[in-house]
């Protein structure tokens, strides 16, 4: 289902500029060879100054300028988006004409994404499973990885049985604590407060007010459409669990993250894209990059309900260190590594049920 914004990019489509945040430079690129993003004498206003200019010209001119192959779809998210069109029905408006303002407004974004930048910060909103988010490099930008880490968390909070027969939620509870650390943009916690329970209270932190302050954009879009959901979020200021009202210790059902978790000598090797415009301090937490990971690891015996889960996400190296360590901390009763949809073992679930 798409979001609000009926100019936005159809949430089915792969985010194709940006690896993962702990994929180095190795990953592919849709704008691995950018062009040089100045116009061309050929590329001046409807390639002759006469004709009309319509969507298909400006789709067609971003292509060339941006040296993109036809399965990069930045040209057409970027006319969509100037021109209010969803992605979804730009085929069919091809034809319209636009005016100078719009031909203008595509060719400033086209210029920001041939410099470089990633196409989700120059059309400023991007889906997130049933969301559309508004980023900008205050925040990461949302990956579809962190997609499947709010599936396994919206499992473990399931109202039926959960995973293993434990119930975390049942129809007895009025209120579902759970927190989102490190919400960035809020993708995880705005989602599951959109697809979850109605009985989830979500708490959504981030050390780095910047990043607040577009959760709460990102809040209030919710607010605008689905204020039920929104009202089950808060946004809370401070590192990790300090940002916690104490009178939650020991009462969260779930602890859900998706921390920085890049090492500090793997950030040279990460695309330009990504090194040069998104928040090093949503993607490197220290040296090693399992500091915040293993901070999560430890903390969360003393946050968690007696029957409650930690459902984090890792790079694949990280996984089976973290969920060793989980295990041999004795707080959680089964600690499990999930993969990702291409089979790399990308989350770690670690669940108590001492009820
Ligand atoms: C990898 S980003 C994840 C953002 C978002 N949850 C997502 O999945 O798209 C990590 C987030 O952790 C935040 N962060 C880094 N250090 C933190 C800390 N000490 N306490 C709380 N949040 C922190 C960053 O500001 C960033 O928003």
């Amino acid at each position: 289902m798409s979001g609000a914004s009926p100019a936005t990019p159809a949430p089915t489509t792969p985010a194709p500029a940006t690896p993962s945040p702990a994929t180095p430079a190795s990953a592919t690129s849709a704008s691995a060879t950018p062009g040089s993003g100045s116009p061309s004498p050929a590329d001046s206003a409807s390639d002759g100054g006469t004709e009309p200019v319509t969507l298909a010209d400006l789709v067609a001119r971003a292509r060339r300028r941006l040296d993109a192959p036809l399965s990069d779809r930045r040209p057409e998210w970027i006319v969509g988006s100037v021109a209010g069109v969803p992605d979804g029905a730009l085929g069919a408006a091809l034809g319209r004409r636009v005016d100078a303002e719009t031909e203008a407004h595509v060719d400033a974004l086209v210029a920001r994404c041939a410099a470089g930048e990633p196409v989700q910060y120059v059309v400023g909103v991007w889906p997130f499973r049933d969301l559309d988010l508004t980023v900008d490099a205050r925040v990461l930008i949302p990956r579809p990885e962190t997609e499947g880490l709010v599936e396994l968390a919206l499992r473990e909070v399931s109202p039926s049985l959960g995973p293993g027969g434990r119930k975390v939620v049942d129809g007895e509870d009025s209120e579902v604590p759970v927190c989102d650390l490190g919400t960035g943009s809020g993708a995880v916690a705005l989602s599951l407060a959109f697809e979850g329970p109605p009985t989830l209270r979500l708490w959504a932190g981030d050390d780095s007010d910047a990043a607040l302050e577009v959760a709460r954009r990102n809040l209030d879009r919710l607010a605008a459409t689905t204020p039920d959901a929104a009202a089950r979020v808060r946004l809370v200021s401070g590192s990790w669990f300090d940002a916690l009202p104490t009178t939650l210790a020991g009462r969260i059902r779930l602890v859900v993250s998706n921390p920085p978790y890049v090492a500090a000598s793997e950030w040279e090797g990460l695309e330009p894209e990504v090194r040069d415009h998104e928040p090093r301090h949503a993607l490197v937490p220290g040296p090693s990059g399992r500091e915040a990971l293993e901070l999560l690891v430890d903390g969360a015996a003393y946050w968690l309900a007696p029957v409650g889960a930690l459902v984090l996400e890792l790079a694949p190296d990280q996984a089976e260190p973290l969920a060793q360590r989980a295990r041999s901390a004795g707080s959680f009763d089964e600690v499990v590594v999930a993969p990702d949809l291409t089979g790399r073992a990308r989350y770690l679930v670690a669940r108590r049920d001492r009820g």
